[in-house]
């Protein structure tokens, strides 16, 4: 005889067809954005050491990942570039160059594989000689003489075949000033999805050195990326983005900030991304490579708990491998 007073919670567990009837929150292919670091060359991959399983790959390469994110049903790639060292400089202008690294690389994938929407990023760290996201005078980094700079970025990554403008950078007014400028350019169906609540986060080290600004980078970015501290400054930051023109946003890091995540879905009518960025990647990717956890079934809960916390979607280093599985 039963002495439980109440609901018996456990019932509806028992057995995978009614976990499955019940379940709250799906995870498919179709709701990653995949990162892609290229470099020059012809036919070539670089292992990034701190992020075990992503490569940089050379432009040809970059364009049959895109045919293998199409097969899978990823939506959309982002794309960093390491820019040579000979290419970096104090004020970052090789950004602004039509035939930059970057560029040429969204040209070459938007002709090869025009399905597949392309993200393109939008600060001077990968060009600049001191690796901060904008220009310097002395230890202070210019704000409004840097959003000019990103205007111009921005316009050419478009002209390249960019789909969606993604600033990163953190200076206030950019949205506004590129979003006006995409217009009048005939770029009024570009999307701007704003890095709006970017944290200075000790989780970006890994992609610093697969884009190479790492060894470079003088300082910290406390100055412009938000205080990990703080969660009224993401109201503020995401609030003035989407008055500024910004069509969807987006937190970073991921899963450090899933409380963030789920404020601005609850707060915002806009679309909410995450970025499950590339020291979250790599402690999962270590751990599983070490013993430690299940690779695979840790991938997949840390993507699910973004669908859980309300994002539309997630850029993450998993994508390949997480809509391979999804798919098999
Ligand atoms: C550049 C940028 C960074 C990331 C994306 N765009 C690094 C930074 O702000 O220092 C980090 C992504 C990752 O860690 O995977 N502004």
């Amino acid at each position: 005889m039963s002495f439980l007073e109440g609901r018996r919670l456990r019932r509806p567990r028992m057995a995978a067809w009614s976990r499955a009837l019940v379940r709250e929150t799906v995870l498919t292919p179709a709701d990653f954005i995949w990162p892609i670091f290229v470099i020059e060359g012809q036919n070539e991959r670089q292992a990034v050491g701190s992020m075990p399983g992503v490569e940089r790959l050379t432009i040809d390469l970059a364009v049959e990942a895109a045919k293998a994110a199409r097969a899978e049903g990823i939506p959309a790639l982002a794309l960093f570039p390491n820019t040579a060292p000979d290419k970096r400089t104090e004020d970052g202008r090789e950004a602004t160059n039509p035939d930059n690294l970057v560029c040429r690389a969204l040209s070459a994938i938007k002709e090869a594989v025009p399905e597949v929407g392309l993200v393109a990023d939008v600060a001077l760290d990968p060009y600049t000689s001191h690796g901060h996201d904008g220009v310097m005078d002395g230890e202070e980094i210019l704000n409004d003489e840097t959003v000019d700079i990103l205007v111009e970025q921005s316009l050419v990554q478009a002209r390249a075949g960019a789909d969606i403008i993604a600033p990163s950078d953190m200076m206030d007014g950019r949205i506004k000033a590129i979003r006006a400028t995409l217009d009048v350019e005939g770029f009024e169906k570009t999307l701007v999805m704003s890095y709006a609540a970017k944290y200075a986060s000790a989780f970006y080290g890994p992609f610093r050195e697969a884009v190479g600004s790492g060894s470079r980078l003088k300082g910290s970015k406390l100055t412009y990326q938000m205080d990990p501290a703080n969660h009224e400054d993401a109201v503020r930051e995401v609030g003035q983005d989407i008055f500024e023109g910004a069509d969807w946003v987006m937190v970073k890091p991921g899963m450090p900030y899933l409380d963030i995540c789920r404020m601005l879905k609850d707060r915002f009518d806009v679309p909410v991304f995450a970025y499950q960025v590339s020291g979250e990647y790599a402690m999962i990717a270590m751990a599983g490579n070490a013993g430690a956890i299940d690779k695979d079934a840790a991938m997949t809960e840390s993507l699910l708990a973004f669908k859980r916390a309300g994002c539309s979607g997630i850029l993450t280093y998993f994508a390949l491998d997480m809509a391979r599985k999804l798919n098999s």
